[in-house]
């Protein structure tokens, strides 16, 4: 007998088998690794065009809590910045941004994107790279670490490097999906607001986490020891 499946479930399907990109685990190769991030952003251009503009990310609930933080700083280091919008609304309301990214073709896409708003251009610059072993001949002020804690292979050794290129006492604001908020081949863990807590005590006295039920996120800002 054939089952009939309700519409919801039949896109939902038609959609993963769409998705080119390997389902990534922790034993992936580098070369692998930096590919699949590659993809992720052109299957984002075919499937949601819209999220590579600033104007989709503008006012957005994510920006929203970056950019009122009391504890964010010029001179900023975004981890995982991706196609660059959030860093180029930021160098719009005045912060100097460093984004850092391991996909090359996100850092094109924010390179090129940047060159479209040239009273904020100079204040962005972005980096390709991994931030579990890359060197800054600089320190920063704080750091963004935004969407991107599900997505790294090794989250300490990612913290233990930003660390060492912050301030002493710098704040570190992080978002995440809440549980499965999101699914995505690409994901390779979850946080709680129990779990988010627990690794950023790691590296912090006192993180501040609060849990978005809108947004389905989880916030948080950690100040690092000093
Ligand atoms: C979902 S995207 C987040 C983009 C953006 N921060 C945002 O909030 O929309 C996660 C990003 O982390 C990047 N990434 C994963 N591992 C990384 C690493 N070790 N170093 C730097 N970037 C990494 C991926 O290439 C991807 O662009």
């Amino acid at each position: 007998m054939k089952i009939r499946l309700p519409g919801i479930f039949k896109r939902r399907k038609r959609r993963e088998d769409d998705d080119p990109r390997v389902r990534v685990t922790r034993d992936i190769s580098p070369s692998d690794f930096v590919l699949v991030n590659d993809q992720s952003y052109i299957y984002r251009e075919k499937v949601l065009p819209q999220a590579s503009t600033v104007e989709f990310w503008e006012g957005s609930g994510l920006v929203n809590f970056l950019a009122n933080s009391p504890f964010l700083k010029s001179e900023i280091l975004d981890v995982g910045c991706g196609s660059g919008e959030i860093d180029i609304i930021l160098a719009g309301k005045g912060f100097t941004v460093t984004g850092i990214d391991i996909s090359p073709y996100a850092i094109n896409m924010a390179q090129a994107l940047a060159e479209k708003y040239p009273h904020c251009r100079d204040r962005v610059r972005f980096v390709a790279g991994d931030m579990e072993s890359i060197s800054f001949e600089r320190r920063f002020s704080s750091a963004i670490i935004s969407h991107t804690f599900e997505h790294v292979i090794n989250p300490d050794r990612v913290m233990e490097n930003v660390i060492r290129f912050l301030e002493p006492g710098s704040h570190i604001l992080v978002a995440v999906p809440n549980k499965k908020a999101w699914r995505d081949r690409t994901h390779l863990r979850y946080y709680t607001e129990r779990s988010m807590k627990k690794f950023l005590s790691r590296y912090s006295d006192s993180p501040i986490v609060d849990v978005d039920n809108h947004e389905r996120m989880i916030f948080a800002s950690a100040k690092t020891r000093s």
